[in-house]
């Protein structure tokens, strides 16, 4: 009843325009509703139509409101409203619809259809106005490019009615890292912190907002992690007889992508030529590459220290592996350990040691910091496996992945036994790829 209240300037100006049109000439039954409004929801932008059927109607009218605004909308085949959207169609005069196109969510909301009987008779239907979601690019992230052990803050944000959950799931199905103790495979909220972010982390993220109205959408998000190149050789000491030929390799990890190249002592670029034939493969993650240079028919002259080098904005480290000669293989199976070579160049033994040698490099303070913190590295880390980087930023030690990489490389030394020669790990000349 309160509605009557309320209503009740709505009613006045309803009256007043009926007292033009209506003339109650005191038919036996009064007019009454047959059925009750439906309740509706409706996507906007569609058209919709809300009936209201009566009976005995007679000369009464019938008009159509909008509770909430306490607008009148019809009143018997007229429209008072001047939204042109709104517009009504009778039945023989039973049924009254109220048809609105193109609904909009300011049309939500309680319908009322009244009946001008001496005590107005009133039925309420509900128009329920959703709307899918839609992602606001201009208040969501786009593709962000952050140095490794940043914090990252992703933000989506999506309109719609109901007001849409918003999830986070990484593109490839993997997990979110939120922070280093607690990844996730779907994070739900807005906002998407990451803490110190890896390279591991790198990839494409989806904001998704759905809410129960389809369809639901999603936007893609490149997270970029960008990182000094980080050289890793498994040989730093390659024996090859005279004659024969020898391949030497080196992983790199680099983002963006590394311009990677070989090089001598001079520091010149090997090209490929009959002499050499270099190789660089993408590995997985895709800042991963794989490095081989072969060397064919070694000579005198071939012998000596090569350089691996990785270079992207970031830094510029190079790794050094030295190539020796060694005795020729005594049989045709590859030789043993036992067999290695004794003729070990004096240079290499002493360095041999496990000793950082200075270098003529001008940074020397940051040199010996570093160096310390190479030296402690090498202890933490397995012989077989030799990680290093430029400048790893704030402390931490990168993590390498411990699955197909490994296994890939110690693969690779193997082929490299098998086709020749004698390796030699040395981590002694490890210091040498620590310069800028
Ligand atoms: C429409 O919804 C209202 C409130 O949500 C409810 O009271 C009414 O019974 C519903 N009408 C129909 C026809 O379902
Ligand atoms: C990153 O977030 C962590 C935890 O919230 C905070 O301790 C650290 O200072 C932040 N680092 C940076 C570089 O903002
Ligand atoms: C990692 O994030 C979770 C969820 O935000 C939080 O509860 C937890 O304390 C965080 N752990 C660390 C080590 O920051
Ligand atoms: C060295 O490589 C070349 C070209 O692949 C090949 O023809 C030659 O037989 C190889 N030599 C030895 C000793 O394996």
């Amino acid at each position: 009843m309160k509605h009557f209240l309320t209503l009740c300037g709505m009613q006045f100006l309803f009256y007043a325009i009926l007292a033009s049109t209506s003339s109650n000439t005191g038919i036996s039954e009064d007019p009454e509703f047959v059925e009750q409004i439906e309740n509706i929801t409706v996507p906007a932008g569609r058209n919709v139509k809300l009936a209201c059927t009566v009976k005995n109607l007679g000369t009464f009218k019938v008009a159509w409101m909008h509770f909430e605004q306490s607008a009148i909308l019809t009143v018997h085949s007229h429209v008072i409203t001047r939204n042109p959207r709104i517009s009504v169609t009778h039945d023989k005069h039973r049924t009254w619809f109220l048809h609105i196109s193109n609904v909009q969510e300011e049309d939500r909301g309680r319908y009322m259809c009244q009946i001008n009987t001496v005590t107005a008779k009133t039925q309420f239907g509900y128009l329920h106005v959703v709307v899918p979601p839609n992602i606001d690019d201009s208040l969501s992230s786009s593709d962000v490019i952050v140095r490794e052990a940043a914090n990252v803050t992703l933000t989506c944000h999506a309109s719609g009615s109901p007001t849409p959950s918003i999830k986070w799931k990484r593109d490839d199905g993997s997990k979110i890292a939120i922070n280093k103790s607690f990844s996730v495979s779907e994070w739900e909220g807005e906002v998407l912190e990451m803490t110190r972010i890896s390279r591991l982390d790198m990839g494409a993220y989806l904001c998704i907002a759905s809410n129960s109205v389809p369809p639901t959408v999603s936007k893609r998000i490149k997270v970029s992690v960008d990182f000094p190149p980080m050289l890793w050789i498994p040989h730093q000491l390659v024996g090859a007889p005279l004659g024969y030929n020898v391949t030497l390799e080196c992983h790199t990890e680099a983002h963006p992508t590394s311009l990677n190249y070989w090089t001598r002592d001079d520091g010149h670029m090997i090209h490929d030529n009959n002499k050499y034939h270099t190789q660089s493969r993408v590995g997985s993650p895709a800042y991963k590459t794989h490095m081989q240079l072969t060397i064919y028919k070694t000579e005198e002259s071939d012998y000596g220290t090569y350089k691996c080098v990785a270079k992207n904005p970031h830094s510029l480290p190079d790794g050094t592996i030295r190539l020796y000669t060694s005795a020729p293989p005594s049989t045709s199976p590859a030789p043993t350990t036992s067999e290695l070579p004794q003729t070990l160049d004096p240079q290499l033994e002493e360095k041999s040691d496990n000793t950082i040698p200075s270098h003529k490099n001008s940074h020397r303070e940051e040199k010996g910091r570093k160096g310390t913190k190479y030296t402690s590295n090498l202890n933490e880390i397995d012989k077989s496996e030799q990680k290093f980087q430029d400048s790893e930023p704030r402390g931490t030690h990168y993590e390498w992945p411990e699955q197909k990489s490994n296994n890939g490389c110690s693969r690779q030394g193997f082929s490299l036994e098998k086709h020749i020669i004698i390796l030699l790990i040395m981590i002694g000349s490890f210091s040498h790829l620590c310069r800028r």
